[in-house]
């Protein structure tokens, strides 16, 4: 009798060490309780505001794009950098948006800017080396830098309560920077996700300054460029590049044009750089969904009416959040002056985890917990307010009635 085949016991098996660092998502966590709470109590009446995606879904045009792509053939493999076709449209696009003279081979296109940033922070990052990471910051430019080995400082915003905005502390990075020995990149997303910090012109200029001198590379995340409220919109930081610049820019068609499940996002760099980054897709996912391209050619063509449209109505659930969020006692935030996220805190909130867990299961709302974006996150708490108004409006009178006490 010939002996049994030994049993590999994979959970004992050593895993790299990269994924050994990986730090669970307190956002998931609370995502799967809610997942499980409606589960075991199926009546239960459950908001969701916790993930960062406009609720009204893909606008009927690009959806119908998007399937005559599809009957017209739109099912191979693409290119790793994407389909020209689409690089030449964001080409003219940022040419009539910002005055930008770019070329097709500027342009990496990726599933979605998730898969931008990681592609970024892999071409860019070397275990040993160090990134500073503008805060509270969407937690993927961590994750991704992590995953690369590299070592993340964060760099608090400064709120300021009393004008109700932040500020970024230059003398603050100057400080950090100082105690960095390898310092290979600065991330600053504007508008932020989840403060809503729109960064100005001169401020994006001066950390773009700040970085040429150390040479470091500057990771701009723009994915929320077309979602800004108050005033003009604010300069790209392409437009301040000078020749070999380094800069990698972020941007997506999620957001804009509400095509989160599409996974269709790029990044844009000098060409030399975009075309080596563009060298990894090929590993990992080969190209970006070939119909999901083609459908975004459509959305950057006819996209301006909906872009205006989805910008009145996120200004005036915006406007919902801030009356509401104001008239609790005790509450304090910054007004979103860009994206679709409104950051607060209470003294309730403190330990932020904690609070979601609670509001949760007392009032049914689920929010996404500070601590999950990094320094100066923890004791606040971020709503997702791209929602139907009635849909906030009763989530805000639960959230008002919980920290009151009265559920
Ligand atoms: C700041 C920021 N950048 C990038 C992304 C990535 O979006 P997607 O991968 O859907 O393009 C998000 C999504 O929440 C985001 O908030």
């Amino acid at each position: 009798m010939s002996e049994p085949a030994p049993r590999i016991a994979t959970q004992t098996l050593p895993l790299a060490e990269r994924l050994e660092r990986l730090k669970p998502s307190a956002i998931r966590e609370i995502h799967n309780l809610a997942d499980r709470l409606k589960l075991e109590n199926p009546g239960k009446s459950v908001i969701a505001l916790h993930f960062g995606e406009p609720d009204l879904g893909t606008p009927p045009f690009i959806v119908e794009a998007g399937v005559a792509a599809l009957r017209n053939g739109a099912v191979f493999y693409e290119n790793n950098s994407g389909r020209n076709d689409l690089k030449a449209e964001l080409a003219r696009y940022f040419r009539e948006r910002y005055d930008l003279r770019l070329t097709e081979d500027n342009f990496l296109i990726t599933c979605g800017g998730v898969q931008a940033i990681c592609l970024s922070m892999l071409g860019l990052l070397a275990p040993g080396d160090e990134m500073i990471n503008v805060t509270p910051a969407w937690p993927n430019f961590t994750g991704a830098a992590e995953l690369a080995g590299a070592t993340v400082h964060d760099l608090p915003l400064t709120f300021d309560g009393a004008e109700r905005r932040y500020f970024l502390d230059f003398s603050a990075l100057e400080a950090l920077a100082q105690r960095c020995r390898n310092l290979r990149v600065v991330v600053v997303n504007t508008p932020s996700n989840p403060t809503g910090w729109v960064m100005q012109g001169h401020e994006k200029q001066r950390i773009l300054d700040f970085c040429r001198e150390r040479g470091a590379y500057l990771v701009g995340d723009e994915m929320y460029d077309r979602i800004v409220f108050d005033g003009a919109d604010q300069p790209s930081f392409l437009q301040m590049r000078e020749a070999g610049e380094r800069l990698v820019l972020i941007n997506g068609f999620s957001k804009t044009y509400a095509m989160t499940g599409w996974r269709l996002g790029y990044l844009i760099a000098e060409p030399q750089l975009a075309q080596r980054l563009a060298q990894m897709q090929e590993y990992v996912t080969s190209c970006a969904p070939s119909m999901a391209q083609v459908a975004a050619i459509t959305a950057l063509r006819e996209g301006e009416p909906f872009i205006a449209e989805s910008l009145a109505r996120y200004r005036n659930l915006r406007d919902i959040v801030v009356e509401r969020l104001a008239a609790i006692p005790g509450s304090e935030f910054a007004n979103p002056g860009g994206g679709f996220y409104a950051f607060f805190r209470h003294p309730a909130t403190e330990d932020s985890v904690r609070f979601c867990r609670e509001l949760l299961r007392s009032a049914g709302v689920v929010l996404a917990p500070g601590r999950a974006f990094g320094g100066g996150g923890e004791g606040w708490v971020r709503i997702c307010f791209a929602q139907r108004p009635e849909i906030l409006d009763e989530a805000m009178n639960r959230l008002t009635q919980f920290v009151s006490g009265k559920i």
